[in-house]
């Protein structure tokens, strides 16, 4: 086989060498004598360079357009010209042979320009050219490949499970497929391999690991997809901190081979602690600004309470620009938009509390009298100093705490908190084993095989709605990256659940019969997590649009630009899948 350089790793040592590249023609010039084109493969550019000497070459490359395939043969000689953008821009090659391996029309996008994003996915086989594609590619697989070994050095098992399967228990809806053998019976594709790769631990496969894809039919945002990869992991006879740690370092390593970033040690907080603090169950700590319950000083100190959840986000001055401050209606209107009604924006002088905005609400006005009667106590309990804003929301409904926890976060951008630079990685641990549904029934926080922690089994029936669960979510800047539990390894218990969650014995039994049976045949203890792949790597290639790392992403309304799925389906397909009155 001939000796196959990449155009962008031509380098010193190949100097008058004759090389053979592939690749692209990114762009040319005709000078006349010469002409020059640049070509362009996976890893860069190189000048090529054809001259009168070798005339059919020479003749050849005046046909070249941009983006022709070619391959050329030339050797490797010092560039009079330096071009200081690219990496071989002291080199070029003069070519002695030209190849012209397929013709191009000119392309419907120009990967030197910003193109819309419908073009870009209609297009992707071409928008996957441009360098920041290929940068984000090479870094998944890199990603991919270092996880892998980390894994299978700690003699975890690589195995795949089903991909058409029954009901999962993950929460979102499945995506369906239509059996033609079993008329009127569907497969789920899996939302995760929860259910299997617990099974592979009875199995006593006691170290699993897999990139699972996923499906999950739910609203899209900019960092979810409908089908995604979870780095899937689940392991036997080991405890929740150890286990956690052990994914920590995992992480740590990732961190350091990809961006050579030496991440600290995670941070943990309980679930309360980070929805009291923050307002959400996945705070970005790069913002220190935190949510301060004023109520809840008042009551201890025996100051008449407004109403309970009276909270106060305080921006110290130092961070107050006149830019910063132009713009303050602005969050009156967000935050209008949740269920905090009532947002006081004030200011500290030498006399006091001024309003700068208050949301004009009948409660708005009530609270700002309350404010203003007790302005002493909230400046000196909040240790507030001249010039230092804080927003105040009150509301009588639970969503005050989360749309404060959105109020805190655009603050911190608005105000320049947040350096984006830093790294905060963080354990939140504890979450409750069940939420309550807009219905007000109660399901599983994280899925019903999460195992409950400390507690009796009087209580966990009585009270189901006060009991933790044994689970973790890793949060990284902001970013949910993985979610994961101890599960539960006993009959009684998961069949407890299954009642708490309301699933009759038949659901019981033909949604997981089978899995109740698996349990009762010595299910050894074990633990797992699930890091979204996806997510890992938009936070290491720094970008804030999970379609960016994927290489064929859908929209946010689930389609495929570039195949067009989903796709109607003739009437005899229809038929045959026994869907006929479709
Ligand atoms: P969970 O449902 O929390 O847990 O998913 C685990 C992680 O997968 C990622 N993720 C997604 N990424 C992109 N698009 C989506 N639509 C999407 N949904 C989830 C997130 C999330 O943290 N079986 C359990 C895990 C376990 O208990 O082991 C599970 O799937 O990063």
């Amino acid at each position: 086989m001939e000796h196959r350089i990449y155009c962008g790793r031509v380098n010193d040592k190949h100097i008058n060498y004759i090389v053979t590249l592939y690749g692209w023609v990114y762009n040319y010039r005709n000078l006349g004598k010469l002409i020059f084109a640049n070509i362009k493969d996976i890893q860069g550019i190189i000048q090529a360079i054809f001259i009168p000497r070798y005339n059919e070459t020479y003749k050849l490359a005046k046909t070249l357009r941009n983006n022709f395939c070619v391959k050329i043969t030339g050797k490797v000689v010092k560039r009079k010209n330096i071009n200081p953008k690219i990496i071989t821009g002291h080199l070029e090659i003069i070519v002695s042979k030209l190849i012209i391996l397929n013709k191009s029309k000119n392309l419907p996008i120009d990967n030197n320009h910003i193109n819309i994003e419908e073009n870009r996915l209609k297009y992707r086989f071409l928008d996957l050219r441009q360098e920041k594609m290929i940068h984000i590619i090479k870094t998944r697989s890199k990603i991919m490949s270092i996880i892998r070994i980390f894994l299978e050095k700690n003699n975890f098992l690589n195995i795949e499970t089903p991909i058409l399967t029954n009901f999962t228990p993950e929460g979102s809806r499945d995506y369906l497929v239509p059996s033609r053998i079993h008329k009127k019976c569907f497969y789920a594709l899996p939302q995760s391999p929860q259910i299997f790769k617990q099974l592979l631990m009875i199995s006593g496969l006691d170290r699993y690991y897999q990139f699972a894809k996923c499906f999950r039919d739910e609203d899209l945002r900019s960092d979810r997809q409908p089908e995604f990869t979870q780095i899937d992991i689940e392991m036997s006879f080991v405890e929740s901190k150890n286990f956690r740690s052990f994914i920590e370092l995992m992480i740590i390593y990732l961190w350091k081979k990809i961006i050579n970033i030496k991440l600290n040690k995670f941070h943990v907080l309980t679930f309360q602690k980070a929805m009291s603090d923050y307002g959400t169950d996945k705070p970005d700590l790069r913002n220190h600004l935190k949510l301060i319950n004023l109520s809840e000083i008042f009551i201890k100190h025996n100051i008449k309470i407004y109403q309970p959840n009276f909270v106060v986000i305080i921006i110290k001055q130092q961070y107050c620009t006149t830019k910063s401050l132009h713009n303050l209606h602005k969050y009156n209107l967000y935050i209008s938009q949740y269920n905090t009604k009532d947002l006081n924006i004030l200011q500290v002088s030498h006399s006091g509390l001024n309003n700068i905005m208050f949301n004009s609400d009948k409660d708005g006005i009530n609270s700002l009298e309350y404010i203003k009667i007790h302005q002493k106590y909230i400046i000196h309990f909040l240790n507030l100093r001249e010039k230092d804003i804080i927003f105040i929301g009150t509301n009588k409904y639970n969503g005050n705490i989360s749309s404060m926890g959105m109020l805190r976060t655009l603050l911190g951008n608005d105000f320049n908190i947040i350096n984006n630079d830093s790294w905060y990685p963080l354990w939140v641990i504890d979450f409750p084993l069940f939420t309550k549904n807009q219905e007000g029934h109660l399901i599983s926080t994280n899925h019903p095989f999460t195992a409950p922690k400390n507690y009796d089994i009087t209580k966990l029936i009585s009270q189901p709605e006060n009991i933790l669960s044994d689970s973790y979510d890793l949060v990284i800047n902001g970013y949910e990256i993985g979610s994961g539990s101890l599960r539960i390894n006993n009959y009684k218990i998961q069949k407890i659940i299954f009642d708490i969650l309301k699933l009759n014995n038949d659901i019981q039994e033909n949604n997981f019969g089978f899995f109740l049976k698996a349990l009762q045949f010595g299910a050894p203890p074990h633990i797992g997590i699930a890091l979204g792949l996806d997510r890992l790597v938009m936070l290491l290639v720094r970008t804030t649009n999970i379609k960016d790392v994927i290489a064929f992403p859908k929209t946010t309304s689930a389609t495929c630009l570039l195949t067009n799925a989903p796709h109607k389906v003739n009437k005899k397909i229809l038929l045959e899948l026994g869907l006929g009155n479709i």
